[in-house]
């Protein structure tokens, strides 16, 4: 069952409600965050509520919703939902206030959450994906997961209109690729693994940090956090994207590049296989 929680409440989804004067609903004044739920259990949810108090941090948001309520609310959900597998989405805003661009004096910020069942596509892991490359048009805060997200909405919508699975984006200025449209971008060439360095060109994901931080280091290979052209990224020998829903999904076309044999690499599969044995260690089973 889809279910929501909407300023202390749990609702049916149907049930839409927004409040007029929401800065959220105004501005794009809020931030947000997706979770992975396996097994009826969030994965990763720390990491996420760690980022979600930077986010409100960098906007000068109020934190008025601590990490202990947060988690009860996703468990909440969880358990009146009985979804087992899906991703719980949850948005805090500024709160409600007369039109104004400045930041009202006083303010509530605002919860709200939705859960829905989804499966992660694992043929496109098996697989690959193509992805099409598309001018990194965005603001410069992307480290914030800021509820405003025309620029990935455009990019995103490129690959739709070229039938392809994804979007990864490049800044026209330096001609260097950030990242997805709403997911992290690697390559691997001759056996190093390269991603764009943390900046405020990226958002810092949960699973980039999860594959950086633990995944690479344990399976011993070399990590590069360094910028790369296009051009560079169409002669590599693999490629992948990372985010909650597609974990570590491989790329094997750019724009009109083959990359390596056209097949998901053995580097990105042993990535995958290994974050799939985290999943399961910290939520019991993927599915
Ligand atoms: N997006 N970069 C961007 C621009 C993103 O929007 C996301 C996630 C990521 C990957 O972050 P993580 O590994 O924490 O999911 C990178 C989510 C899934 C979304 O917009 O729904």
């Amino acid at each position: 069952m889809e279910l929501g929680f909407f300023d202390g409440e749990f609702i049916d989804l149907k049930e839409r409600r927004v409040l007029l004067e929401d800065r959220g609903y105004q501005f794009g004044d809020g931030i947000y965050e997706a979770t992975h739920v396996y097994n009826g259990k969030c994965f990763a949810l720390d990491r996420h509520l760690a980022r979600c108090r930077r986010s409100l941090r960098e906007l000068r948001i109020p934190i008025t919703y601590m990490d202990e309520e947060l988690t009860a609310i996703h468990n909440d959900l969880i358990q009146k939902s009985g979804v087992k597998n899906g991703v719980i989405y949850f948005q805090i805003t500024r709160g409600v206030a007369k039109r104004n661009h400045a930041f009202p004096d006083s303010v509530v910020p605002l919860l709200s959450m939705t859960i829905r069942e989804s499966k992660t596509n694992t043929k496109w892991q098996e697989e690959g994906i193509h992805c099409t490359l598309f001018e990194d048009i965005r603001w410069l805060r992307c480290d914030i997961k800021s509820l405003n997200l025309l620029g990935n909405v455009l990019a995103k919508q490129a690959s739709h209109d070229k039938n392809v699975q994804g979007t990864i984006q490049y800044r026209k200025d330096t001609n260097l690729i950030t990242e997805g449209s709403s997911s992290n971008f690697f390559v691997v060439k001759d056996g190093v693994i390269w991603t764009h360095p943390i900046s405020n060109l990226i958002l810092k994901g949960v699973t980039r940090s999860i594959l950086v931080e633990k995944i690479i280091p344990s399976l011993g290979y070399t990590l590069v956090e360094k910028a790369f052209t296009p051009e560079f990224a169409k002669s590599a020998d693999e490629a992948f994207a990372t985010s909650t829903s597609l974990e570590v999904t491989p790329v094997v076309h750019l724009e009109d590049a083959t990359i390596g044999n056209g097949k998901p690499g053995d580097v990105t599969k042993s990535l995958l296989a290994a974050y799939h044995d985290l999943v399961k260690k910290e939520c019991g089973s993927l599915s």
